[in-house]
């Protein structure tokens, strides 16, 4: 996941740097693709990492760095709008004390001068302009990167609430209000109840449901789903004078937008935080979700005179509530054995309400992790969920665990596996433990149902639930069984019917061509993904020579290194995985690469790849790349070797041509791969 800064020995230069990077993913992944990999308390986190690496080492400081930056560059799946006035963030405090430090710090620039302040709650969606010329809806515009945001005006005009005219006689000539689009909750759990019903993956939070509805190609999608808007803030206006923020959100009511009814405005810090803490308390009672309060000075010229730095206003700041915490009883810890024969130990407990969703089983990680937090069956325990959907347990209340539950003892990894009795290991100076028998029942289900999946050797019909049937009926006790299926073996079976069972021969059948660098993601070796597996493939070529390499050797290959070396070496040395791999290959699974004998096509190129292309997808395009030795990098800098621009491309277009980047479109590229030289007329780009 995210570097922790765990490594003692790094430095800070290079600390803020991996900060800077990480933060810059998570914001892509947060704003543009909607799914996020972490929560956002563990963003917020290391944000402030960054921010306090960055105060302490001025010298490291950077313009370009995400502290002086807001969300990030818009898509080029919308028409890109540069705001009328810098659509800003907001900073941070996370306690009384740093909302107090705020506000002095505001008092003494404002020389002592009375202030008032309007408390807001912070609605958890998606930041929007919305500008009404002449009274009529004009422009809706998404924040972006703050200064340029993507035109969704389209989408916005199908939301309920979002009035098209103001409701005013004599509309100013120019109004932008700011605000968030939101899914309200209870739609929301209703609308991922219902896709997991259909197999679909859940949205981690609303925020993510509302910016993926939003952002939908086709405003029809969007009008399907029950998208509202709220507005809290001032853009650009002409034709209207207010004095205040509260004037300003009076006024926008009057004319018909939403805006939130808790909003109040108080002359004194204490009911600030009295508001603040009140709505702690009842966080789930709005229809949205939120996550704390912005306090802002009220006082329009106040506002001017505090300004802002580049990325957020000195004039406001939004108070976060810690991750919500709830109390419930543990009542087992079970283990799992996963793909790799690792055994992860998991908290059972009674089923409890917590931000929103009922949670009732969370990973213990390991047996270093349970041990540390001592948690025990019949433990009353903390657990929470920190802002999206991965549940943990915090640890027990020590004050009411029961005296039997004392005696009892900490919980131990148990030395035998559940699901077939043989013992689990833990190697030395590993946190992991190991199920011994690599034909564990539970471990085959697990790789089984890897083994068919997308990125491996990609069985269509294969999913978790057949790879369970096939399991539990015994016809598939390991995974080369796969290839010896018949449809005499498969018709009798429940809900297997003529189509189902000729499509998954066919898909079966079709895998045995998959090239070795597949086959290696697919047998489920420990510490081999897709990476790993593809230098491995460009290395040896073929099956027989990874198998005959010594574990130096392996090691040496770049990206490989000696543990992953050890964890291949110690799986090809394992009797049941010898025998594997001579079955698979004894059924026609097919253990060369084609990659392998024109690997070198590209050795030393670093593309990138912006807009869309007819006959690749994006990671086809990459695999192409990778598989003739060339590396795909995300941004355009002067080494750039050349930039393949599809259709709809992005900035990146345009800054191969700053820099003189050669460029080539779909058919240079195709030329390119096939002789590993750009075509005559290729660059410089238009
Ligand atoms: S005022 C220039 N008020 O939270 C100040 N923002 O995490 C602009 N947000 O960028 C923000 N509720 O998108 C403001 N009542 C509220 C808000 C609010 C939610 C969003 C907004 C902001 C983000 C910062």
């Amino acid at each position: 996941m995210v570097a922790q800064d765990s490594d003692g020995a790094e430095g800070p230069r290079r600390r803020v740097q991996r900060l800077r990077v990480d933060i810059d993913q998570h914001r892509y992944r947060y704003y543009v693709l909607s799914d996020p990999s972490i929560t956002d308390a563990e963003f917020d986190a290391l944000y402030q990492q960054l921010a306090r690496l960055e105060a302490e080492h001025p010298e490291l400081d950077d313009p370009d760095s995400p502290t002086h930056r807001v969300g990030t560059a818009p898509s080029p799946a919308f028409a890109a709008v540069g705001h009328r006035q810098p659509m800003l963030s907001l900073d941070n405090a996370f306690d009384d004390s740093e909302l107090l430090r705020w506000a002095e710090r505001n008092n003494r620039i404002l020389e002592g001068a009375p202030v008032r302040w309007t408390c807001e709650l912070k609605v958890d969606g998606v930041a929007i302009s919305v500008a009404y010329v002449r009274g009529r809806l004009d422009r809706a515009v998404t924040r972006g990167d703050g200064r340029v945001g993507e035109d969704v005006t389209a989408n916005v005009r199908t939301i309920a609430g979002v009035p098209d005219y103001l409701e005013v006689d004599d509309p100013p000539a120019l109004l932008e209000a700011r605000g968030e689009i939101y899914y309200p909750v209870a739609e929301f759990e209703a609308m991922n109840d219902a896709r997991e019903q259909e197999g679909l993956a859940r949205f981690a939070n609303p925020r993510n449901a509302a910016s993926g509805a939003l952002r939908q190609k086709d405003p029809a999608k969007t009008a399907q789903r029950p998208l509202r808007l709220v507005c809290h803030g001032m853009g650009a206006v002409q034709g209207l004078s207010v004095p205040t923020q509260s004037a300003f959100l009076e006024a926008i009511a009057a004319a018909g937008l939403p805006v939130a009814e808790q909003t109040c405005t108080l002359d004194d810090l204490d009911e600030v935080c009295r508001f603040i803490a009140d709505w702690g308390e009842r966080r789930h009672a709005p229809t949205y979700e939120m996550d704390g309060v912005v306090v802002k000075v009220d006082d329009l010229g106040q506002q001017r005179r505090l300004g802002a730095t580049s990325a957020v206003p000195r004039w406001a700041i939004a108070y976060k509530y810690p991750p919500e915490e709830r109390q419930t009883k543990l009542i087992d810890i079970f283990v799992n054995v996963g793909r790799t024969g690792k055994v992860t130990p998991f908290a059972s407990f009674e089923p409890v309400l917590v931000a929103g969703s009922t949670l009732q089983l969370a990973t213990l990680h390991n047996e270093d992790q349970a041990r540390l937090k001592d948690v025990r069956p019949g433990d009353t325990v903390v657990v929470r969920k920190a802002g999206d959907v991965i549940p943990e347990v915090v640890g027990p209340v020590l004050s009411q665990r029961p005296d039997e539950v004392t005696s009892a003892g900490p919980w131990r990894m148990p030395k035998t596996c559940p699901f077939c009795g043989s013992a689990i290991e833990r190697l030395e100076g590993e946190a992991a433990s190991f199920c011994t028998n690599i034909d564990c029942p539970n471990r085959l289900l697990e790789s089984l149902a890897h083994f068919a999946g997308r990125g491996a050797m990609d069985i269509e019909g294969l999913g978790y639930e057949t790879a369970r049937i096939l399991r539990d009926q015994g016809l598939v006790s390991n995974i080369a069984d796969v290839y010896r299926l018949s449809a005499d073996d498969l018709l009798p079976l429940e809900g297997f019917g003529d189509k189902k069972v000729s499509q998954l021969l066919a898909g079966i059948e079709g895998s045995k061509t998959q090239p070795l660098e597949r086959l290696l993601v697919a047998l489920n070796i420990r510490m081999v993904g897709g990476t790993v597996a593809r230098v491995l493939a460009r290395h040896f070529g073929t099956l027989a020579a990874v198998r005959a390499a010594d574990t130096d050797t392996i090691a040496a290959v770049n990206g490989v290194g000696p543990i992953r070396a050890a964890a291949l070496r110690a799986f090809l040395d394992n009797p049941s995985s010898g025998a594997l791999l001579d079955d698979l290959a004894a059924l026609g699974v097919r253990t060369d690469t084609e990659a392998a004998q024109r690997s070198d096509l590209l050795d030393g190129w670093t593309v990138v790849l912006t807009g869309g292309l007819s006959g690749f997808t994006r990671d086809e395009a990459k695999q192409a790349i990778e598989d003739r030795g060339g590396k795909v990098v995300g941004s355009v800098s002067k080494k750039t070797g050349v930039v393949v621009v599809g259709v709809d491309p992005g900035s990146k277009a345009a800054k191969a041509v700053d820099l003189g980047v050669p460029t080539v479109d779909e058919d240079g590229f195709v030329a390119l791969l096939d002789s590993g030289a750009l075509p005559a007329s290729g660059s410089p780009a238009q």
